[in-house]
């Protein structure tokens, strides 16, 4: 048996790119506290200390601020590999290595062979705390912007298998670095010789399961808008201007790397089928194309059945899902269909019948694609969007108000910033409830069950959605007034803010006895009665399934003239 000679001292990820066996940080702010326990430790037993983040940065002659921005996670992380191999195969070294040394098995392998392992463990808010106090959440290419909190706690819960597998862990909240230096120091007499007998330990440790699995991040780009949590999956929402030329990278960043199956609407990809084959490109990620006709009429079993003969003919691995991308070009997309993972093909008898959830594993949206959506759809999206600013609690409502006019001409920052701020309220509510089970996701339906009567009455040809959404979250607020739920003022400002964004809020000519003909149907369908998302105020949505029948008509005579 050979002896452990080097302690690969692994912490919990509070860097933004990854995590792994590495590194604590605390109130140390002239060097990294993790380098400053390994350096007692190593003071302690009479060892050499090598820091692998320092090799990293001394052989590539620059920061790793630097090497993220010029070569991505990849190129960091193959840097770090080298180091790691490198380090490890000294004799008698204490290695203070990142927090994402340990995704890779090969590095992992390195660090076990002889080695003994141990994580320097902490909360996510002392992590953050340690950075802060030391001035170095700027340095880390990952938490330079967002929320570095539930960044950290992401990354945290993401790796938390792998900090399993160490040989030994010290949860250092409370501790100081010579303290936290002591206990590594004892369990290495104590302990480490034992550990090293065990005969499943080298396996366990560089076992391919226990790499990050799929629908799990380890890293959260800076553009991201917000992050989807869900059982089917944790991925990030990001929306930006100009984000189709970094696609291909992003795509690497999530670990898609192998072939890449674009499909896309015809117009769409006669705008964008260049620029997007040129990130791929540029980022070496093969890809073939695929286009079906722009609209509704795509939305079904036949296209999907084409689809599915194209990728069989690509010899397309999809037998058990693939993994999937969104890159919403359409308003609508962006702050809706993108996130939450409900996916479907409507059926000759009625929309969205045949469906699924199926969470992607990333979703791009880049604003400056709207530049060629015909307005129409532009200003049905925001119906949207309004949607959210009034079921959610937050500064959207004025932010749309306030940037109305910028917005309309779509200029890109206060845009931009309307559209995270959406994507954000629907990623929150899908992380409450996948699945539609609490009733939380249900709130976003506010507006819909006329909208979606509305559309059927009218054979899904006069109204865009939005606008549809429109006409229905002016009838929801009315009968929230009528009900003394929300003041006459409240549907007053939501009326303003639509008809702002040039939607309607009522509609002339439309048969209302076929769209209550279409709400009964949902009902029967359903077999239950029909359940309103009304609002208590701004921001505060409830579900009522009570609401008397002269009530509803009363709301819809106002707006069905
Ligand atoms: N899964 C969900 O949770 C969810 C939520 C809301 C809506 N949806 C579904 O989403 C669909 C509507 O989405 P949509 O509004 O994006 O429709 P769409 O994809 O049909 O796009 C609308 C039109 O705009 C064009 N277009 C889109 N982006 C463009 C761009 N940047 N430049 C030029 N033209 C562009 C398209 O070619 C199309 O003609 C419906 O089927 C609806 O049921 C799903």
């Amino acid at each position: 048996m050979r002896m452990a000679s080097t302690v690969s001292s692994a912490s919990v990820n509070y860097n933004d790119r990854s995590a792994g066996w590495r590194r604590w940080s605390a109130g140390c702010t002239k060097r990294r506290v993790e380098t400053a326990v390994a350096s007692i430790v190593a003071g302690t037993l009479g060892w050499e200390i090598a820091d692998t983040d320092d090799m990293v940065q001394r052989a590539a002659g620059k920061s790793i601020l630097e090497i993220f921005r010029d070569g991505g996670e990849q190129l960091f992380r193959d840097l770090e590999a080298e180091a790691i191999h490198t380090a490890c195969s000294g004799e008698h070294v204490v290695v203070s290595t990142g927090g994402g040394a340990g995704l890779r098995a090969e590095n992992r392998r390195a660090m076990a062979d002889g080695d003994f392992v141990v994580c320097l463990e902490a909360r996510p808010e002392t992590i953050l705390r340690r950075l802060s106090s030391g001035g170095r959440a700027l340095d880390r290419p990952l938490l330079a912007s967002g929320d570095p909190l539930s960044r950290i706690r992401i990354l945290k819960e993401a790796r938390q298998h792998l900090y399993a597998l160490c040989d030994w862990t010290v949860h250092t909240d409370a501790l100081t670095p010579k303290q936290v230096a002591a206990e590594v120091a004892r369990a290495y007499e104590e302990v480490a010789a034992s550990i090293s007998m065990d005969p499943d330990r080298l396996g366990a440790l560089t076992d391919s399961d226990a790499e990050t699995p799929p629908g799990t991040l380890h890293v959260i780009p800076k553009e991201a808008a917000s992050i989807v949590r869900t059982a089917g999956g944790e991925y990030p929402v990001l929306a930006g201007w100009g984000l189709l030329g970094a696609l291909g990278e992003r795509l690497r960043d999530t670990g898609i790397a192998r072939q890449v199956h674009i499909v896309s609407d015809e117009a769409v990809f006669h705008h964008y089928g260049d620029e997007v084959e040129g990130a791929l490109r540029g980022a070496e990620v093969p890809f073939d194309a695929y286009t079906v006709p722009p609209g509704e009429a795509s939305k079904s079993l036949g296209t999907a059945s084409e689809i599915y003969d194209w990728l069989v003919e690509r010899k397309a691995e999809f037998a058990r899902g693939v993994p999937l991308v969104h890159v919403p070009t359409s308003l609508l997309g962006m702050v809706d269909a993108a996130i939450g993972g409900k996916v479907g093909v409507n059926h000759p008898r009625a929309k969205n019948m045949i469906g699924a959830f199926y969470q992607p594993r990333l979703v791009v949206a880049d604003v400056a694609t709207l530049w060629t959506l015909p307005p129409r759809e532009y200003f049905s999206g925001w119906a949207e969007v309004i949607k959210h600013a009034m079921i959610a609690d937050g500064d959207l409502l004025p932010f749309l108000e306030e940037h109305r006019k910028p917005i309309l001409k779509l200029e890109r920052e206060p845009t931009t910033e309307a559209i995270r701020k959406s994507i954000a309220i629907k990623a929150r509510v899908v992380s409450a409830d996948e699945r539609e089970e609490t009733g939380e996701r249900t709130t976003l339906n506010y507006g819909h069950t006329l909208a979606h009567a509305i559309e059927s009455a009218t054979g899904y040809s006069r109204f865009l959605h939005g606008e549809a959404v429109a006409i229905g979250i002016m009838a929801a607020g009315r009968i929230s007034e009528r009900l003394g739920l929300l003041s006459p003022d409240a549907v007053e400002r939501q009326q303003r803010l639509l008809e702002a964004y040039r939607l309607p809020v009522r509609a002339e000519g439309i048969d209302r006895s076929r769209v209550e003909a279409a709400m009964a149907l949902d009902k029967k369908v359903s077999g239950k009665s029909i359940r309103w998302v009304l609002l208590e105020g701004i921001g505060r949505p409830v579900l009522r399934d009570d609401v008397p029948k002269e009530v509803v008509e009363e709301a819809i005579g106002k707006v069905l003239r």
